[in-house]
């Protein structure tokens, strides 16, 4: 039997090792991590992510041939092939502060495989990491491998939360980058067949090691192009009388650029868009190409561009002052779908809401009040970008509540931001969240989830991002 061992239980390494486990029986898969209390959620009902489908696959699995634990060595020591998936943030100090990705977690995961193991094994780079990083890993576990062997394979993934094991159970491609030597494609090749128990053969790509890393990064820089193109149209489209959305559609058509992807929004969120990118932005110049690098960051430029154009419309619209004004916030997740808020566009949006002294009311149907409250407090660490707000001071944290539902959170509120794309915020009772809100009631659509004319209809005054704007919008134009 072939055991796997996961380094790092988290939204890429629990889901992934769970279908690897459901779709191979043969093979014996273990999730480590030295977080105790997420093991211990891995292993109880209330699973430490929320992910549409993965409870079900878990329930399957769990105890048969997949297991959660918090014994990393052990584990890894039996395992014959073992990912890395531990968490690679942007460093916040030191050199390339900012900018780069932090391998601390991986580096100590790499010194501990070296210093436990006792048999040859495969290692995975299963994290999103720098280009060359497998170079150094080898280093790492060469110099410390007391005559063991191991080889090391680039397996980015390429899931989307929210949409996780749709994506893992058919994926577009699986991307497996080695090293080209005899050892190396053999490696390859056992990587290979774990995948292909399910994926067809010609969706199993295989490179060298470094067009692998350098793939993820790519893609992700890529989609967040794509992001940061429709939104900068947004703008263009609200000064002109243009609908973003019939632009996208009419874009879309053209089979060389396609339809995906080109949702107008008040911003990109997640853990990986803006660390990717400035992943990328690092290498770049690290190798000496600050041209390429500056163009890359203009895709981070502009999605900053994006959340605060979003704010001063508010701001504007509301008579230039939001001061001691309920503002309803509906969603706070990066995305519907999901529970994840690293990155969330929120966390500017209401810190700048924050910032011009509204009172702000959230409500999201899964991020808890414990973490919007630990992400409206953190620190955020600003590199050469714009939006460097503070974390609130205590007096602060006062003007923000959360709520148990969209009605409480609207009740008594002069205007509404609707900031992740949940399908229930499409079909609550407006004219009941009307007959409540003061006069003039304003929604700011942040995601064009809402029948705007429908809204105007009810007495709302209507914002939706990148549409043509209602005569109120126009006679109070948005400083950027
Ligand atoms: P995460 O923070 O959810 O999980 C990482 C886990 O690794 C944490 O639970 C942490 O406790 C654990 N860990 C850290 N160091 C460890 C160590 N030395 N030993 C054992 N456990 C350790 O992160 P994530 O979202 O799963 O992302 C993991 C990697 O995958 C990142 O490089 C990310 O860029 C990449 N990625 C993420 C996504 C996504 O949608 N989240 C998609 C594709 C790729
Ligand atoms: C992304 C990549 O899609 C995935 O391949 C990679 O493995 C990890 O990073 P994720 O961040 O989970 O996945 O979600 P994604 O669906 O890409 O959305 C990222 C952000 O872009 C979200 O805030 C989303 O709302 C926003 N978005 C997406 C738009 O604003 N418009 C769009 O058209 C699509």
């Amino acid at each position: 039997m072939v055991k796997i061992c996961c380094i790092g239980a988290g939204y890429v390494g629990g889901p992934t090792m769970a279908v690897i486990a459901l779709k191979c029986p043969s093979v014996e898969v273990a999730v480590v991590d030295i977080s105790v209390p997420r093991i211990t959620a891995w292993n109880s009902d209330q699973l430490p992510i929320y992910e549409p489908g993965l409870d079900d696959v878990v329930k399957q699995c769990r105890g048969k041939n997949l297991f959660f634990s918090t014994d990393v060595e052990k584990h890894v020591r039996e395992a014959d092939i073992v990912f890395v998936s531990v968490n690679t943030p942007t460093k916040t100090r030191g050199l390339g502060a900012g900018k780069a990705a932090d391998l601390t977690y991986w580096e100590s995961a790499a010194r501990m495989i070296a210093d436990v193991s006792v048999s040859d094994k495969i290692v995975v780079e299963k994290s999103t990491v720098p280009v060359k990083t497998a170079e150094a890993i080898e280093k790492i576990l060469t110099h410390n491998s007391k005559g063991i062997k191991f080889q090391i394979l680039s397996n980015p993934e390429f899931l989307a939360e929210g949409t996780a094991i749709e994506d893992l159970f058919k994926p577009d491609r699986v991307l497996i980058g080695g090293r080209e030597t005899p050892e190396g494609f053999a490696a390859v090749k056992a990587l290979k067949d774990v995948y292909s128990q399910w994926v067809p053969e010609e969706r199993i790509l295989t490179t060298n090691l470094w067009s692998a890393e350098l793939s993820k990064l790519a893609a992700n820089a890529f989609l967040a192009q794509r992001i940061s193109s429709v939104n900068a149209m947004s703008a263009l489209c609200e000064a002109t009388g243009a609908n973003v959305t019939e632009v996208s559609y009419a874009v879309g058509k053209d089979s060389r650029i396609g339809p995906k992807f080109l949702n107008s929004s008040v911003g990109f969120g997640g853990s990986c868009f803006q660390k990717d990118i400035l992943n990328l932005v690092y290498i770049c110049e690290c190798n000496g190409l600050p041209e390429v690098a500056e163009y890359w960051k203009q895709v981070i430029k502009i999605n900053d561009y994006q959340k605060t154009r979003f704010v001063n419309r508010i701001v504007s619209s509301m008579f230039n002052t939001v001061s001691n004004k309920k503002i309803a916030v509906l969603g706070f997740a990066f995305k519907k779908d999901t529970g994840d808020t690293r990155e969330t566009p929120a966390i500017d949006v209401c810190k700048g809401l924050l910032g011009d002294k509204a009172r702000i009311s959230i409500y999201d149907p899964q991020v808890t009040e414990e973490q919007i409250q630990r992400d409206l407090t953190m620190n955020k660490f600003d590199w050469d970008h714009p939006l460097h707000l503070q974390p609130m001071s205590p007096t602060t944290v006062k003007q923000v509540s959360v709520a148990w539902d969209a009605y409480a959170a609207t009740k008594d509120a002069h205007g509404i931001c609707i900031l992740t794309e949940w399908d229930e915020f499409k079909k609550l009772d407006y004219e009941k969240i009307f007959e409540n809100m003061q006069k003039p009631a304003f929604v700011f659509d942040g995601r064009n989830v809402v029948d705007a004319e429908k809204l105007r209809k009810i007495g709302f005054i209507v914002y939706s991002i990148g549409k043509p704007l209602d005569q109120w919008l126009k006679d109070m134009p948005a400083l950027a």
